[in-house]
């Protein structure tokens, strides 16, 4: 197991990653800002399969555990679903010792988080991230947010967890394309900083994809640690220093606000975006030939789309201006200038956009 401690302004917390740590759960609940009833958050097919062992290692360490189930979808991040569980809770908190756990992927931890912020100003809530998404990304930083009509995670807060624990073995269920999509958020850490992780995946992806749980605890333990890192230095992505998370996320967002959310999953979609900002970054002369193949090898190593199936580059375009990290009419990108290194561009031409857009047509 490794333990991460992530220290930021608001609050100071341990990630702790590993293989088969949740029927030992309760071990790691001893903080005095825990509560002593835990509300769990989750949806039918995770409680099916693992709500006997999630609620069984709570009341063994004697704590009181209550399953709230919310829909297995995106349409879960909404006010409403937001609504409906803030009125269960606060019927079901009469001795006022009551803590979240957000069990699930990035849906589930985004909503249930957004909940803890706001109940009572806020009450402490753990992430018990399901998805490798979720593990090595979602589950970290405090980022909560719900979706209105007119945008994604356009309603939100920053909200730290007290706890994160990243149970490898619990992505043993998790179907292929899921794990692929997490993959892209594992590619993304390494192409922007860290070059050995990134020789890591080219010999080892293979393993990953076979759900190799030795190959996948190293990558959680490392991607989990590099994001902790960055959230340490910028929490409340103020000084540009978060944003370089955002690699392959303008072109990404855009692509899936294009498809409606519905044609390419988070991951998918951000391998694409990923291939258009290193394209970017080679035509302006930032990135080497070289290192761009390597990229492109990489991901569609990890079966991730390398080309995008008859969509529009216009309404891509049109998206990308609507993306919400715009700064006034300024575009802006996370490009590489080396495998493992990257930075952040301002008001990118749109001739050079279309250019590198050719690239995923
Ligand atoms: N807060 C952040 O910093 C942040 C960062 C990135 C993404 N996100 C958000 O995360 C969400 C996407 O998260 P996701 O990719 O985890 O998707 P998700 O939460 O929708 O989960 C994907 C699917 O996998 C299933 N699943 C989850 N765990 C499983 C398991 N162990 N076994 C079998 N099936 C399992 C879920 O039920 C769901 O059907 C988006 O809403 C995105 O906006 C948030």
């Amino acid at each position: 197991m490794k333990t991460i401690r992530l220290k930021t302004q608001s609050r100071t917390y341990e990630i702790k990653t590993g293989n088969k740590l949740l029927d030992s759960l309760g071990r790691f609940l001893k903080s005095p800002c825990f509560g002593q009833d835990a509300y769990i958050i989750t949806n039918a097919a995770l409680k099916r399969r693992y709500g006997a062992r999630l609620g069984s290692a709570l009341q063994s360490a004697g704590y009181s555990a209550r399953f709230f189930l919310i829909p297995d979808s995106e349409t879960s991040k909404s006010l409403n679903i937001a609504s409906s569980v803030i009125k269960d809770l606060a019927a079901y908190d009469k001795n006022k010792r009551i803590f979240i756990v957000a069990f699930g992927g990035g849906v589930i931890g985004d909503v249930a988080g957004f909940i803890a912020s706001i109940y009572k100003r806020g009450i402490p809530f753990i992430q018990i991230p399901t998805t490798l998404l979720a593990q090595v990304d979602s589950s970290i930083g405090g980022k909560t947010g719900v979706d209105l009509e007119a945008g994604k995670n356009l309603i939100g807060t920053f909200y730290q967890p007290a706890l994160v624990l990243s149970d490898v073995q619990l992505l043993k269920s998790l179907d292929k394309r899921q794990l692929r999509s997490g993959l892209a958020e594992v590619i993304k850490y390494a192409a922007i900083m860290d070059a050995g992780l990134f020789r890591y995946l080219e010999k080892n992806i293979h393993r990953i994809l076979e759900s190799d749980l030795k190959a996948i605890e190293y990558v959680v333990g490392k991607c989990a640690g590099l994001k902790a890192r960055i959230v340490q230095q910028d929490e409340k992505e103020q000084k540009g220093i978060r944003t370089i998370l955002n690699f392959g996320h303008t072109i990404g967002h855009a692509i899936e606000a294009a498809c409606c959310y519905k044609r390419y999953s988070h991951g998918e979609a951000i391998a694409l975006g990923m291939l258009v900002s290193s394209d970017l970054s080679y035509k302006l002369g930032m990135l080497g030939k070289k290192a761009v193949q390597r990229i492109e090898k990489l991901i569609i190593k990890a079966g991730l789309p390398v080309k995008l199936n008859k969509v529009n580059p216009q309404s891509i375009i049109r998206a990308h201006y609507r993306d919400k990290k715009f700064i006034g009419r300024k575009n802006r990108f996370v490009l590489l200038s080396d495998i493992g290194r990257c930075k952040v561009r301002q008001n990118i031409s749109l001739k050079a956009i279309r250019e590198s857009l050719k690239k995923i047509l």
